[in-house]
């Protein structure tokens, strides 16, 4: 995306400029790959080498996040020797935030020149199969939101006006992140994301109906971030962390504490996973 002078009479450009041009102050790193992390999973921020680290309320245009789990801020430095930024914490529609602040973040990552955005989530289990703790490599998604970001008048400068989202979860990203959890003998899915808004957790009857329409996992995130990214041409990759068993599959109830709990315990093997397959993704964009 550019960002040039032409557009400056868009109030939306200038705010992505005023984000970025203050991100670029602040730091050295040109990250190429952005990294979002889920509820519970920011720890992975902390391996961060040579870290800046940036508050969302110093951002102009960003907003604090209300949400326990997340940290709210921006960590640009080095993963694996690769330049990334990171986004712990993330802006959710169930916090009353439009599509298009829920993934104003997003496209800021995506003007900072990333070419692949890796995005990580807490999710419950609709697949029978999967167990808390597992990982999925979100190979696809079900937009069960009501909302898209792209909603309104399309901004030419950013993509096309009916994008395709064939490979929504690009082939490439799947496949590194699938190998490398072979590697590392990790338990890992490959699925389907379902969004929807919450902030309730699903019904019983929601959950079968989202198995009945391909669904193995469901969460509050992700789907517009990923649109967002693939509509400005950027590489998405996915993964969710199974943090409990969707509503009527387990007999105990579902609360936010036993999502984050279950998230940090298995943080570890997203952080290893994350690690190993940084450098095969930024190496297939120097191939591309
Ligand atoms: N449903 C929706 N969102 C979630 C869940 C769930 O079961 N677990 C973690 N995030």
């Amino acid at each position: 995306m550019t960002l040039d002078r032409k557009e400056s009479s868009n109030r939306f450009f200038n705010q992505l400029r005023e984000s970025v041009d203050f991100i670029q102050k602040k730091t050295q790193h040109k990250p190429r790959i952005g990294l979002v992390l889920g509820s519970g999973l920011g720890s992975l921020a902390d391996l961060i080498e040579n870290p800046t680290h940036i508050p969302y309320t110093d951002i102009p245009h960003f907003f604090g996040t209300s949400i326990e789990g997340h940290a709210g801020k921006m960590v640009l430095g080095t993963l694996s020797s690769i330049p990334i930024v990171c986004l712990q914490g993330r802006f959710h529609y169930y916090e009353g935030y439009s599509m298009a602040q829920v993934v104003f973040p997003t496209r800021v990552l995506c003007a900072l020149g990333i070419h692949t955005l890796l995005l990580t989530n807490a999710a419950g289990g609709i697949n029978t199969r999967y167990r808390p703790g597992d990982l999925m490599i979100i190979n696809d998604h079900l937009n069960l939101m009501g909302d898209n970001p792209l909603k309104g008048p399309n901004l030419e400068e950013l993509g096309p006006r009916f994008p395709d989202l064939s490979e929504a979860y690009f082939k490439e990203g799947v496949a590194a992140l699938k190998q490398s959890a072979e590697e590392l003998k990790i338990t890992h899915h490959l699925g389907v994301y379902a969004g929807l808004i919450g902030p309730t957790y699903e019904t019983p009857a929601e959950v079968r109906m989202m198995r009945t329409l391909g669904a193995d996992a469901v969460g509050m995130s992700t789907v517009p971030e990923s649109i967002a990214a693939n509509h400005l041409g950027v590489r998405v990759a996915g993964v969710s962390c199974i943090t409990n068993l969707a509503a009527g599959l387990s007999p105990q109830k579902l609360s936010h504490q036993e999502v984050i709990d279950t998230s940090k315990a298995a943080g570890s093997s997203l952080t290893q996973l994350l690690s190993k397959v940084i450098p095969m993704l930024d190496s297939s964009a120097n191939s591309a």
